[in-house]
């Protein structure tokens, strides 16, 4: 099938203690700076040199991870103060920030978000998240079950996308004669009663830059989907299979269409971890020496948490016997986990290794050139309209990504080589979006 005319998109998880598990641990990995500025803004200045779409911080609000040892996805940077200090030293990457709907209020996010989309002149997004922890700091004895968490979730983005609409956009007129800097008849009250939420607005803050902060959203469940298709603009997946991914991009967009809205103006992005070499031996030497940073005994701990099973008891170089496995999981990752250890037969370590790589996404070993061909076969074969690429290793990882794998999409044509426009949705390629609010 020939490439659609638009360019790859491709953001970046931006996960300073490299996306490998434990690969911190390498020399020159600065992870003594996780959690401050300097190092994240290196990163990410890497990201807008090489043109890339935008950096994406994902959070969560519990220290679990960190308790059990697991230092590479953590909430050490909190997105929205993150994004605003980036928001400032940087002209042109998209800043995509992931809040969740379970712990906190529609009109607070909507004004963050606005927020962080003014300071960076129309280059904000927000991932939506339910959260599937965090509970005991919110004051919440168990998690809300995952429909619930849904439900509030579909009442919460329309209300914020109701409060990002109500100025119309030339609302402010800065009329120095008549004193009047706002029309005030061009705010409107939004007037929502539902069943979570009570909100009058207007929002306090002036309409964005590119017409609304852009959504993104990665739920797979049926409720995940219907959320991302009514509302996002952009759908990040976890698929490494190329089958698999064609399927769900196909159903995705039927779904979008079904909705009224323009397929082409959802553009999903599977993550994807490059791990790279200048030729395929190199790449599997260093798959094999991020492998060898892998705590084996934080890693038992760690998978067995993932999946809510005990592997405390399982040999590391035995298979994980079958009866170990519950009958239902809660994650579909999980499921993926079972057929790798019952079907294919991987041992704990492997099971370790793998998960340490990829944590349910695609990784790649081999050269950057291959890496490329790999990634425009996805394209062309409407797996995806791109990726969120992971890097591997941190800043080598990175580097690696910028200045070998983007230049190899971009002499085939495949990645622009300038930022095609000033706001995050210029640059995604897609249109103001339409009002959600009937104007009086
Ligand atoms: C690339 C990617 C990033 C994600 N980032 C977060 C995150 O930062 N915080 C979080 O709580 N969940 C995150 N998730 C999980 C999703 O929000 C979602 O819960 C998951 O894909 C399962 O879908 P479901 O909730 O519809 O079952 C992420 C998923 C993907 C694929």
């Amino acid at each position: 099938m020939e490439r659609r005319p638009d360019n790859m998109h491709i953001t970046t998880f931006m996960l300073p203690a490299g996306y490998h598990k434990d690969s911190w641990r390498l020399p020159g990995s600065r992870a003594e700076e996780l959690g401050f500025l300097d190092f994240v803004l290196e990163l990410t200045l890497m990201a807008e040199a090489a043109k890339l779409d935008a950096v994406f911080f994902g959070d969560i609000v519990t220290a679990d991870t960190i308790l059990r040892n697991d230092v590479k996805m953590n909430g050490l940077y909190e997105p929205i103060s993150v994004l605003s200090a980036l928001a400032a030293r940087t002209s042109h990457i998209g800043l995509i920030g992931t809040v969740s709907t379970t712990f906190s209020e529609p009109y607070n996010l909507a004004r963050q978000i606005m927020g962080v989309d003014h300071m960076s002149g129309g280059r904000a997004g927000w991932n939506i998240v339910t959260s599937s922890q965090g509970n005991q700091n919110f004051g919440l004895e168990e998690m809300p079950d995952p429909v619930d968490r849904y439900r509030r979730a579909m009442e919460y983005v329309d209300v914020v996308t109701q409060l990002w609409d109500s100025w119309d956009a030339d609302a402010v007129g800065t009329n120095r004669e008549t004193g009047v800097w706002a029309e005030t008849s061009k705010l409107h009250r939004i007037n929502h009663s539902g069943e979570f939420f009570e909100v009058q607005g207007p929002l306090n803050m002036r309409p964005s830059t590119q017409g609304r902060p852009i959504i993104v959203q990665a739920g797979s469940s049926g409720p995940g989907i219907e959320l991302g298709s009514t509302y996002a603009d952009v759908i990040y997946a976890a698929q490494p299979d190329k089958a698999l991914a064609q399927e769900y991009y196909e159903n995705y967009k039927r779904v979008v269409a079904g909705k009224g809205r323009n397929p082409d103006h959802v553009k999903i992005l599977p993550g994807l971890v490059p791990i790279l070499g200048s030729t395929q031996k190199e790449a599997q030497e260093l798959a094999d020496h991020l492998a060898e940073q892998v705590n084996m005994e934080f890693g038992v701990t760690q998978l067995s948490a993932s999946h809510g099973m005990d592997l405390s008891g399982v040999d590391l170089d035995d298979r994980v016997p079958a009866e170990l496995f519950p009958e239902t999981f809660a994650r579909s990752r999980s499921e993926i986990f079972r057929r790798r250890a019952l079907e294919d037969k991987l041992t704990l370590r492997e099971l370790i290794v793998e998960d340490a790589r990829g944590t349910g996404h695609g990784f790649f070993i081999g050269t950057a050139s291959a890496a490329a061909d790999h990634m425009i076969d996805w394209f062309n074969d409407r797996a995806c309209d791109g990726f969120n690429v992971n890097a591997p290793f941190m800043p080598g990882g990175m580097e690696m990504m910028c200045t070998q794998l983007i230049p190899e999409l971009q002499e085939r044509g495949y990645f622009r080589t300038e930022y095609e426009g000033a706001t995050l949705r210029e640059n995604l390629g897609l249109n103001l979006p339409d009002p959600v609010i009937t104007r009086d």
